[in-house]
């Protein structure tokens, strides 16, 4: 089982971060001096993606202009020789091929998928969501496609949630395989606590094989009025194999208010120029 193609979904409305997300995709918020978005390709690209599919809504041109090359820019730094920046600039529009398809309305994280079926056109694909950032040696996606070429099936990425988060995520009954492998026996969208099968949540990284699409369009519409993936995934599982992994890394919801400055904070002591100032700063403030 090849994967080379990933599709990273980035239509949603960010309603948690309004009133920025008016005008500005979630996506985009800067860790410091890159957006989120960029360490999600980054992480895809390490797990050895070559295409990348993004699905975006309105006002998410940003993201298109991001990775795209911007020549006066470069003219200029050339011209004024900071090399540095210039190769940072030049690197990103040479990251990876990637292709934009637009989800004309945000009807749920599964019509987003869908959007991308004509181009993943058959083969097993990636799905990063782009606003989780999950820092490990090993890519989480990288982790999730060797769990899928072993078993040669669908993997979804899961970890343990704070129960009274249980009802944000998928939650998922599992029978333990191995150590961090579990057999999917359920999924269910946004529980209730007292209905959660678990406190195991799926997060924002998958492997499919393409029968996912047969299944979300057959699950129809969801909790909220919305496609769900989780729907689709429910289905999915009732006709092949589906396994959860618990990833190693550090996952940052930066869709979420705290979830974001926890990553900021994190990010800026880890910066190699200014990290330990950053350190000094937040300790004399919390003493
Ligand atoms: P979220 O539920 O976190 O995104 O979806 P949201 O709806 O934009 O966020 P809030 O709750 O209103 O703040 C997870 C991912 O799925 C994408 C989002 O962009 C995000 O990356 N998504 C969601 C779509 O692409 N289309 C949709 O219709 C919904």
């Amino acid at each position: 089982m090849e994967i080379k193609k990933a599709v990273i979904p980035a239509a949603g409305l960010g309603t948690r971060f309004l009133p920025v997300t008016k005008s500005m995709p979630k996506e985009m918020l800067p860790i410091i001096d890159k957006p989120v978005i960029h360490y999600v390709v980054e992480e895809a690209i390490a797990a050895g993606i070559d295409d990348i599919i993004f699905v975006t809504g309105r006002s998410k041109r940003s993201i298109e202009d991001y990775f795209d090359e911007s020549p006066e820019l470069e003219m200029h730094l050339r011209n004024s020789h900071k090399d540095d920046l210039l190769k940072i600039v030049e690197d990103i529009s040479s990251m990876v091929d990637i292709h934009y398809i637009r989800q004309k309305e945000p009807k749920g994280l599964g019509d987003a998928i869908m959007r991308s079926r004509k181009h993943v056109n058959g083969d097993p694909f990636a799905v990063l969501l782009g606003d989780d950032i999950i820092v490990n040696k090993t890519p989480c996606i990288r982790q999730l496609i060797e769990v899928s070429k072993k078993y040669q099936c669908s993997t979804i990425a899961v970890e343990q949630v704070p129960r009274k988060k249980v009802s944000s995520y998928g939650i998922i009954k599992g029978q333990p395989l191995e150590e961090s492998l579990y057999i999917l026996e359920d999924i269910v969208e946004k529980p209730s606590i007292d209905k959660a099968p678990s406190d195991i949540g799926a997060i924002g990284r998958y492997v499919f094989t393409p029968e996912i699409f047969d299944c979300i369009n057959e699950a129809g519409i969801g909790v909220g009025g919305e496609i769900q993936l989780t729907d689709g995934i429910r289905m999915l599982n009732k006709m092949q194999k589906v396994y959860a992994y618990k990833f190693a890394g550090r996952r940052y919801d930066t869709g979420d208010k705290l979830g974001y400055v926890k990553a900021i904070i994190d990010f800026a002591i880890q910066n190699e120029s200014f990290g330990s100032q950053v350190k000094d700063y937040l300790c004399k403030k919390v003493d």
